[in-house]
């Protein structure tokens, strides 16, 4: 069987005031009237016979709706422990031959076609007993993602989140490829390489899985797992990496800079300055102020400086400890 593993854990704090924790940024509608969460699983529909969502309890109720087209289970999560843990969760939940196809559910892909390719081949290494990840081609030294040294489909090394210095040096050396965050594998092979490597993060999360009531997992024995991602827990160390370089386009719709090149790129208007308004179609003037950014929702409003889109988090955060 075929499963595509949906992982929905964050608030998409970068995204602060369109993205809430009551509505995180992949239950927006605000791509082409649809969300990043039912263009995921229209997109895997064809290739997988089933989903598995692993999100908080929150996810849950909020995804059930989207998911009504498809067969899925949906694994939720009293308290986040990162992705080695909640991937764990859905291999052990599947059968250790089931090949996972795993998937962040906030990532903007097109070119469908091509997406469709890459996974058939990440499939084919899986069937094989690799563990398939989907470089992206990197246009900026960017720090926030993985990158894979490779040659061919061989994976050389997985460097995850590197600094800026050595982000530029990979850019300038050329083999690299950003990691996509999508995987491809068997539930069993995943198993075996986190039992190699984090024995005790896969221990706990065993246990945690099996006190779950309904695929509903208790804060107690959650707590106790540690929270490390996948990238760290096991692409950095595995030697059963594959690449497969991806021909799709991808965006990490992490934060309003991604955000602003596809409204752009489909056609929203923005200003000489590079000043854009998103969310209110009230009549906006910038004056003086180039590359900005105005985000109106009913009850907040963000001016950003595009290039701080980073900083949307720090924003977030302060808001949520005033709360
Ligand atoms: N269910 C669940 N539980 N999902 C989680 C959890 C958790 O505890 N933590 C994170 N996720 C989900 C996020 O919602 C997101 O869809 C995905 O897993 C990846 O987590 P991020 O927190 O967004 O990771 P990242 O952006 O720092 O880095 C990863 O993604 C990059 C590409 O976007 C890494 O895989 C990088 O190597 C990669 O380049
Ligand atoms: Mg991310």
């Amino acid at each position: 069987k075929i499963i595509n593993v949906i992982l929905s854990g964050g608030v998409g704090s970068r995204l602060w005031p369109l993205s809430r924790k009551s509505k995180p940024k992949q239950y927006l509608p605000i791509f082409e009237g649809k969300t990043l969460f039912e263009l995921t699983i229209a997109r895997n529909q064809e290739i997988a016979s089933k989903v598995i969502l692993v999100g908080s309890t929150q996810n849950k109720t909020i995804a059930e709706p989207y998911l009504k087209p498809v067969s899925y289970d949906i694994i939720a999560e009293a308290a986040p422990r990162n992705t080695a843990a909640a991937i764990a969760f859905a291999a052990f939940h599947a059968d250790p031959d089931d090949i996972l196809i795993v998937t962040p559910s906030d990532h903007l892909i097109e070119g469908l076609k091509n997406y469709r390719e890459a996974i058939n081949q990440g499939i084919m290494y899986a069937q094989e007993g690799f563990i398939a990840t989907f470089g992206i081609v990197p246009t900026r030294p960017e720090t926030g993602y993985g990158y894979i040294e490779h040659e061919g489909n061989t994976v050389l090394s997985f460097r995850e989140k590197p600094n800026e210095d050595t982000a530029r040096d990979f850019l300038k050396k050329g083999n690299f490829l950003w990691n996509s965050g999508i995987f491809c594998f068997k539930a069993g092979v995943y198993l075996e390489e986190l039992m190699l490597f984090e024995p005790k993060l896969y221990n706990a999360a065993e246990v945690a899985f099996e006190y779950a009531e309904d695929l509903v997992l208790d804060e107690e024995h959650s707590k106790l797992i540690p929270s490390k991602s996948i990238d760290y827990a096991v692409m950095e160390r595995s030697d059963l990496i594959k690449v497969v370089p991806a021909r799709f386009e991808w965006s990490d719709m992490g934060a309003f800079d991604s955000l602003f090149e596809y409204f752009k790129g489909k056609g929203h208007p923005v200003d000489e300055n590079g000043n854009i308004v998103v969310g209110t179609n009230k009549h906006t003037v910038f004056v003086g102020l180039t590359n900005c950014m105005l985000v109106s929702t009913d009850d907040a409003v963000l001016v950003l400086d595009r290039n701080r889109a980073q900083d949307v988090k720090a924003v977030y955060e302060q808001l949520e400890k005033d709360n």
